[in-house]
């Protein structure tokens, strides 16, 4: 029986080891192998510091506290985006104002952020939506005019470029996911990519319950250490055991961008001959990440997007919707009403297939076969 899942983490065989040794060492929260691992993380997305944390989640809330983001404030988000890009906003206290996105890229479109910008916008949040880089130079530009933060949603794009430059070192503050659906995996995790260092510093302060002293600091202390809480913070540590696995991820990366980058282009490639299907626009001057393959279904198609998944589904092939569309959620219904025609289009008519460096030749020409067999006219028919 066929089982083909949109997603499986890439593991190379040492992480069990790894995590083992961690549990081994005694120190199992926070320590040493956390503070390895955000250097190793900086250095690969070309950032000055990265701060870890327990999820993206949290980070982009922390990224957005320290860009002084407080209640009464507003930040610019796209609606097509994990529900995770507005909620970040609300724990802020702050509200989310949706933007449209391109609908070429489907990423935040500068020029509906620049719209959506009042006397409360304190942040601009552009989505690296599933790995594929935003616009970065217009919105950097964008903040430098308006005088309002950017902060980027990285959280699929773990080693994609923007005109030859890394996602991680091109903004002040970028937040990615370690989600085992995401590119690298910590099992749960997150981690800031920041390039100021009294930011950075700040970050590592609020993540641990705002005190003086780091733990690393006072095990290694020669003196009694008596810690201070000069104000409120958060509980965002990640433990050692997950930064060892996450050690392991980031040798792996370069092997699990190159699978995925191979895969997409056998999609690309057979979704050609497929009328009923349109493969993802690639713009020349990004490198994506792959983290997702979105195929758009086309107006003419003979089957409607649940009939072929659930079809698909039947044949042991999971798929999932595309991108979800936040406002239209009832989580988010009190701030409209909205006006997102290229977010609504986006959002009815994509599905992803299955996208992960473990995927066979043989599995993934399965997969091509049953679309091709679904989105025929006659078979739709039948
Ligand atoms: C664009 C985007 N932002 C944020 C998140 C939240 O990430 P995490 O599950 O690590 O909190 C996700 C996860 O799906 C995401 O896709």
């Amino acid at each position: 029986m066929t089982s083909i899942p949109i997603s499986k983490p890439f593991f190379t065989g040492g992480e069990g080891a790894a995590v083992a040794a961690a549990v081994e060492s005694g120190w199992v929260s926070q320590g040493p192998r956390v503070r390895e691992f955000e250097a190793e993380f900086a250095r690969r997305v070309g950032a000055a510091d990265a701060v870890a944390t327990t999820s993206c989640t949290t980070a982009l809330q922390l990224a957005l506290y320290v860009t002084g983001v407080r209640p009464g404030d507003e930040v610019i988000v796209p609606s097509l985006s994990f529900i995770a890009t507005a909620n970040a906003v609300w724990q802020c206290g702050a509200t989310p104002v949706f933007a449209d996105i391109d609908p070429r890229t489907y990423n935040l479109d500068p020029a509906a952020a620049e719209r959506a910008i009042t006397p409360r916008t304190r942040a601009i949040m552009p989505v690296h939506q599933v790995g594929l880089p935003a616009e970065m130079d217009a919105f950097l530009e964008l903040g430098r005019r308006h005088g309002v933060a950017i902060v980027e949603d990285a959280a699929c794009a773990i080693g994609a470029s923007y005109k030859g430059r890394l996602i991680g070192s091109l903004g002040p503050l970028a937040c990615f996911s370690l989600h085992p659906r995401k590119v690298i995996t910590t099992g749960e995790g997150g981690m800031i990519a920041v390039q100021d260092p009294e930011v950075a510093a700040q970050l590592r302060f609020l993540r641990q319950h705002a005190m003086d002293v780091s733990d690393l600091a006072r095990h290694s202390a020669s003196d009694v250490v008596i810690e201070r809480y000069p104000e409120r913070g958060w509980n965002y540590r990640m433990t050692d055991m997950q930064a060892a696995l996450g050690l392991c991820q980031l040798e792996a990366l370069d092997e699990i961008l190159a699978r995925r980058t191979r895969l997409a282009a056998r999609y690309t490639a057979a979704l050609e001959g497929m009328p009923a299907l349109h493969a993802p626009y690639d713009p020349p001057h990004s490198e994506r990440t792959w983290q997702s393959y979105s195929a758009r279904l086309d107006a003419q198609s003979p089957i409607g997007r649940t009939e072929l998944m659930r079809r698909l589904l039947a044949d042991g092939i999971a798929t999932r919707r595309g991108v979800m569309a936040i406002h239209q959620e009832d989580a988010y219904a009190e701030l409209g009403p909205f006006e997102l025609p290229h977010t609504d289009a986006a959002a009815a008519d994509v599905l992803m297939l299955p996208l992960y460096p473990g995927l066979s030749d043989d599995e993934q020409d399965l997969v091509i076969e049953r679309l091709i067999t679904h989105t025929s006219a006659m078979a739709v028919a039948a």
